[in-house]
């Protein structure tokens, strides 16, 4: 279970980078809403790295902690650091909470599987997240 928490924080990781690049380079008429959903998305996600990583630690596992390992390992993958319109942010995202509710998928049958509740209830929630958001991306319309 522990490689595919690492593989979780590794994607949260790169993902928060990425929420922030999109947060400083949005343009466009609806800059205001989309920079300020933005900021809350990123600081979400770090609250989960930090949870994650010590999730991963109290299970006496290997803790991957350094950018090399995040961008040689992590599914989901940066963006160049230019200017894009909130359309193309929000189906990207989309794709990334797509992957990252795989994950806990995954990390969720491990856990119930390992007898792990506590790591089972902390997909639970993020799987809630991840879904809501899944749900309120989707109904951008005029993209
Ligand atoms: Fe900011």
């Amino acid at each position: 279970m522990c490689d595919d928490l690492n593989l979780l924080l590794s994607n949260l990781n790169v993902f928060y980078r990425k929420l922030q690049n999109y947060h400083w380079n949005v343009t466009g008429a609806d800059f205001f809403t989309t920079h300020e959903k933005l900021e809350e998305y990123y600081n979400c996600i770090n609250k989960q790295i930090d949870e994650i990583a010590e999730l991963i630690v109290s299970k006496n596992c290997y803790v991957m902690a350094t950018m090399k390992e995040y961008l040689e390992t992590s599914q989901i993958k940066e963006v160049e650091s230019k200017k894009v319109n909130s359309c193309e942010i929000w189906k990207n995202i989309l794709k990334d909470y797509e992957t990252l509710i795989e994950n806990c998928k995954k990390i969720k049958t491990d856990a119930e599987n390992e007898n792990c509740p506590v790591t089972s209830s902390i997909m639970d929630e993020y799987l809630k997240d991840y879904n809501k958001k899944c749900w309120m991306i989707k109904q951008i319309e005029n993209c």
